[in-house]
Order: structure tokens, then sequence, then C-alpha cells
């Protein structure tokens, strides 16, 4: 099973790597981020399954990295499910990774129920903070046609607050977090838009 996972695992990251839909920094700078910060929450939280924590977190954005950017959370799922499927793993573990990749966003498709599905939704929130993801979204702005500044601060805003209390489950994550918050809030109000 352990070779099985280790080859799909694989296979995603080659998707991933290779996609010609993604930018660069979209493997290295999210995916790989978001793995490393699901494992972490694993060892805060030894109860979940980390095979299927691994496998969703390959598995939960690889609609991006075949196109299909709108509705990705749901291709993800159903492509996890065929892939999983074909591969003779258990319902149960299938239905985890399904799950937790259908509503890692946290919108239309809801929010997870399992405690997988949580950590999945909270790595993908906690990945915004780490690497300059809001440099980047900043850089690309500044480098652009420049469009409106307030309605970029107000969508970034709005992503932030998300991020924050509609994705990360878990409360004493989301206090170690908060400096992070209200520094990219300050960065974004008070230093770029002077
Ligand atoms: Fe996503
Ligand atoms: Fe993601």
């Amino acid at each position: 099973m352990q070779n099985t996972i280790q080859q799909i695992k694989n296979n995603l990251e080659n998707d991933i790597k290779f996609s010609k839909h993604c930018d660069s920094w979209f493997y290295k700078e999210h995916v790989l981020v978001v793995e490393r910060l699901a494992l972490e929450l694993c060892d805060f939280y030894p109860k979940a399954n980390r095979d299927a924590v691994i496998l969703s977190v390959w598995f939960h954005d690889i609609g991006r990295a075949h196109g299909y950017d709108k509705g990705h959370d749901v291709y993800g799922a159903d492509y996890a499910r065929k892939t999983l499927t074909e591969n003779r793993f258990d319902k149960d573990f299938v239905d985890l990774i399904v799950e937790a990749c259908k509503t890692h966003s946290c919108k239309e498709n809801g929010k997870s129920n399992s405690l997988e599905g949580k950590i999945l939704a909270t790595a993908d929130a906690l990945s915004h903070y780490h690497n300059g993801f809001y440099l980047r979204v900043l850089y690309s702005w500044s480098k652009g046609n420049k469009g409106d500044y307030q309605k970029l601060k107000t969508e970034l805003f709005k992503k932030m607050k998300r991020d924050l209390n509609e994705k990360i489950f878990f409360d004493e994550v989301r206090e170690k977090i908060k400096p992070m918050y209200e520094a990219w809030q300050k960065v974004v109000e008070e230093v770029v838009c002077k």
C-alpha cells in the first residue's frame, strides 16, 4: 500500500511540477508548503490518518494543474475517487480523501467533517502566510496594469479574513497565526497604499 501511495503521489507531483496551466511557484511554494504544514498538523493531531492527509494534499489542487481552475475542488475529488478506486483502496479511505478535496475551499461545497479534511483546509489557508503569497500578489499588481488598488485591497482583506475564520479549523492554530495575519493586513493597508 505504501508503494502505491508513493507512486500515486509521484504521478500527481509530476503533473503539478510540469503543468503548463500553473505558474512556476505553484508546485514549490504552494503544494509542497501545504504538504509540510499538513504533516506538522498531523503531529499535533495524531488521530489523523497521515496517508489520507498526504493524498488529499496531492489531489486537492490537481484540477488547477490539469487546466480546470474553476471547479477544481470537485475535479480533484472525482480524480481522487477514480485513481484510488482503480488502485483498490478501501471505500472508507477513498471517501475520506474525496470529501477533503471537495470541501477544501470551504465555499459552495461546504466544510469538511473529518479531521483529515480540516487539516487540509487549514494547511491550505496557512500556506498563504508563508513564502510571500501576498507579496507575489502585490508584485503582480505593481507589474501589471495596476487596476483599482482599493478594489484589490478589499479583495485581499476578504481573502485574509476568510482564510482565518472559515478555513482554519483549530483555535490554537488561529491564535498562533494571528500576528502574521495582522502584519499582512498592515502591509496591504499602510505600506503599499501610500
Ligand atoms: Fe484549491
Ligand atoms: Fe491549495
